[in-house]
Formats: C-alpha cells, structure tokens, sequence
C-alpha cells in the first residue's frame, strides 16, 4: 500500500500547500479570539480555503492511491477548517472550494467526506528510511494536527498493531481453507493456528500498552482529541452547511447522496482488523451494540467492508466446528479457540485501562474543576459531552458490553 506523498505537480498543489499552512501554524481550537476563532492567523487560513478554485476531481480517478491522498488532504483541511471556526456562529459553513471536490472524491471511495481512521493512520504514514522497508520500527507520521511526539506515537500504535494484524489475517486465511477441508488433519492444523492466533492478539495487545511510552493523556485530551470530533461529538451542536451541493452534479460524476449524514470523527472502531477477528472467532455483539459496529464499517475503505462481509458469509462454521458438531470432544481445539477468545478479550481489557486514563480520569478531572469554578450549565454540558468517543459513541457503556461479550464467546469443554 503505498501512498503518494503528495498531490503536487498535478495541479494540486493548492490542496497540499493549504494543509501544510495549517499543520505548521499550530493554530488552536475555536475559541473566539481576535485572531479570528483559532488564534492568529486561522481567519487568513480559512479565508484562504475559501478563495481556493473549485478542482475538477476527473485527474484523480484513474488512480486509487491519488483518490486516497485526495481524500486525506481534504478531510483533514476540513478538521481544521471546522475546529478552527468562531464559536459564536450559529452554524459552520463549509465553502463549495471544499465541499465539492471531498463530496465527489468520498463518493468514489465510498467514504463518508469527514477524517476517518483510513486518513489518520492508514493512508498517514511514511517510511523513516525508504530502503528500510514497511516494518514496525520504519514508520514515520505524514499529517499532524499539533505536531505533537504524543500525536505521532498515538496514530504510529494503531499502524503498527495494523501491521502485527496482517499476520492474523494470514493465519485466518488459513484456517479458512482448513475448515473447508474439515477433516481431523484439519482439525489439527487449525488447532495450531488458533493457537498462534491468540498470539498474535498478545502481540497487538503488548503493542497497544505501549501507548503509555510516548502518548501523553493531558496532551491527548486536551490538545489532540478535540480535533477529532466529528458532527456527532460536539457540543453545543451546530449545524455543518457544505455550501454548493446543489452544483455538485455540474461535474460528474454527480453525488447520489448531496446531504452528508455520516459524519462521526476518527476512531480505531473503524479498523477493518478487531472486526475481522470477532466475526472469524463468531463473537457475537448485543444488538445495540452490534449496529453501532456495523456503523462504523460505512466509515473503512470499501474493499475492507467487502471483505468483512466475504468473512461474515465463510465462516459459519468455526465455532460450530469447535462446539463439536461433528468433532465430538476435542478439548484441545476448545482450548485452542478459548484461547484467541481470551486474548481478545484481554485486548480489549487493556484497551479500557487506555480509555480510563486518557478520557475518563481526564474528563472526570476536567469536570471537577468546572463544578470548582462559578460553573454554568453550558460548561458543564461541554465537559460530560466529551464521554462521547471521538467515534460518537457513548464509550463506556459501548466499550464494557463489546468487551463482556467477548468474555463470552468462550466455550466450556464439558
Ligand atoms: C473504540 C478510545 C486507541 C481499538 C474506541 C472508543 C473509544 C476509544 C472512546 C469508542 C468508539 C468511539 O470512538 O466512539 C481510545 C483511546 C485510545 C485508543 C483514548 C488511545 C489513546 C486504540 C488503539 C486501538 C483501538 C491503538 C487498536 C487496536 C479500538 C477498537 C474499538 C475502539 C477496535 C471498537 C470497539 C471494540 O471493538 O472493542 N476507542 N482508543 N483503540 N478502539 Fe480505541
Ligand atoms: N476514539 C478515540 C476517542 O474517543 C480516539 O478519544
């Protein structure tokens, strides 16, 4: 997968050059400063999108790597651009100069036309040393709100447990043609790798503690999740106009969908890999829970969504091959797939420790000193919003049900 490192030279250098000002301005949240919402200089920044001619997105399409580059370029344009805005305006209104062509450009990857995990981490990598390789240890972060170590590290320990999960994958794969066979030499080989599979979670889980080594929860919290937010996670809500969707058919190929609706911020919820492994181990999710999981597949790349669905339609039998149907007593496959479904699980215990220190300690700190100060019901509305994950989601009713239920997804050999 590689990526373009930038769109310069084929006329779009407008859209690389806008997103390097704002990376390297460090302009702060809304606020309304006279600087003009965030800080100085952020009213020339936005103005500037403004001014920024309508690009025709035809140059674009014969290449998914430029598409992809595309769509990062914009969405994080559109991050600054709205979390920059003055606060006192009723509504954000977003210039044709970038509705039309992130409409047009999510429309064509079948991404929602807001900063989703694809272009936080994904499509926002390099490598250190080009000859060094696509390894764990090579990578390098492309776009960053704050320029931050914290910021890095924090989108470098998604990409690095992504590329730990391409050895699960490839033991899935494997499993699946075993499972097509399903004979006991079958079921040998799929013992052995379910037991591989469960380390291989291990490793992403060692992966996913190491946040804490380079990823600051004060830093996290207060300077680099607020840009995240999507539509869904702010408060007090105003609407976003995308200005000019109604010239959006003017320049094919026209948007069947003109009125944006999806429009959640980033969130890991939206990697293709922890969903895989749910589906292939047949966890299965409570019925609210589960569709706010299916939501988030509208927000990966789409040939992620397919092959989720592929997964979801192959594997019927995995779990029934280890209830015994047809196995009778096979406590070693049992306590091979026992073991995955545990490491899971351990996973996303450790996954809730990382939320309780960088959202939940912070919130409730946050919190605290608003009700210390002459609080007012606005502010203290503010600080209980930010329980909502960047995802939209009310996180930690969300997060201790998807992780229970992975607890029971374990089967007991008697
Ligand atoms: C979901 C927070 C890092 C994997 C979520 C949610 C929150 C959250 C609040 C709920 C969904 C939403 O956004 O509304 C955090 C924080 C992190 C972090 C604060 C680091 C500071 C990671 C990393 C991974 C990850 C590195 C990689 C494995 C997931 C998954 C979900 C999720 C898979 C969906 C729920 C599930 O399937 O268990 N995260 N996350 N998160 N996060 Fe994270
Ligand atoms: N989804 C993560 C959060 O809510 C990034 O903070």
């Amino acid at each position: 997968p590689h990526l373009p490192p930038s769109l310069e030279g084929i006329r779009y250098d407008l859209w690389e050059t806008t997103l390097r000002v704002a990376c390297e301005s460090r302009f702060e949240l809304g606020v309304d400063t006279p600087g003009g919402g965030g800080g100085v200089g952020s009213e020339e920044w936005r103005e500037r999108v403004r001014k920024l001619p309508i690009l025709s997105i035809h140059p674009l399409l014969k290449s998914e790597v430029l598409l992809r580059r595309g769509h990062h370029v914009l969405a994080w344009i559109l991050h600054f651009y709205i979390h920059t805005y003055p606060l006192h305006t009723p509504s954000i209104l977003i210039p044709p100069s970038l509705t039309l062509p992130l409409l047009q450009i999510s429309n064509e990857l079948q991404l929602p036309p807001v900063l989703t995990y694809s272009d936080d981490v994904l499509y926002n990598w390099g490598l250190i040393n080009p000859e060094g390789g696509v390894r764990k240890d090579n990578l390098r972060v492309l776009t960053s709100f704050t320029g931050t170590p914290s910021e890095s590290h924090f989108y470098l320990t998604s990409a690095r447990i992504e590329l730990i999960g391409v050895r699960a994958l490839e033991v899935m794969q494997s499993m699946l043609d075993e499972l097509f066979v399903g004979d006991e030499i079958a079921v040998r080989r799929i013992t052995g790798y379910l037991r591989e599979l469960g380390e291989v979670i291990g490793e992403m889980e060692g992966e996913l503690r190491g946040m804490g080594e380079g990823c600051d929860p004060k830093v996290f919290f207060e300077e680099i999740r607020p840009w995240f937010r999507g539509f869904d996670s702010i408060h007090p809500q105003r609407p976003w106009v995308f200005q000019g969707i109604d010239d959006i058919g003017i320049d094919s190929p026209p948007n069947p969908n003109p009125s944006p609706t999806q429009l959640s911020g980033p969130s890991a919820g939206q990697s293709s890999l922890i969903h895989a492994l749910d589906i292939f181990l047949g966890v299965q999710h409570a019925e609210g829970e589960e569709e706010v999981l299916r939501k988030m597949r509208a927000y990966m790349p789409r040939h992620h969504r397919r092959f989720l669905g592929h997964l979801a339609e192959s594997n019927r039998s995995l779990r029934g091959l280890v209830r015994g149907e047809g196995n009778e007593g096979n406590e070693m496959l049992i306590e091979a797939y026992n073991q995955a479904v545990g490491a899971l699980r351990k996973l996303r215990d450790a996954h809730f420790g990382i939320v309780a220190k960088y959202i939940i300690v912070p919130a409730a700190s946050a919190a605290s000193a608003v009700n210390r100060s002459a609080a007012n019901a606005n502010a203290r509305e503010g600080s209980r919003s930010r329980l909502k994950g960047t995802g939209g989601t009310d996180l930690a009713r969300f997060l201790k049900s998807v992780r229970d239920d992975t607890r029971e997804a374990v089967i007991s050999s008697e």
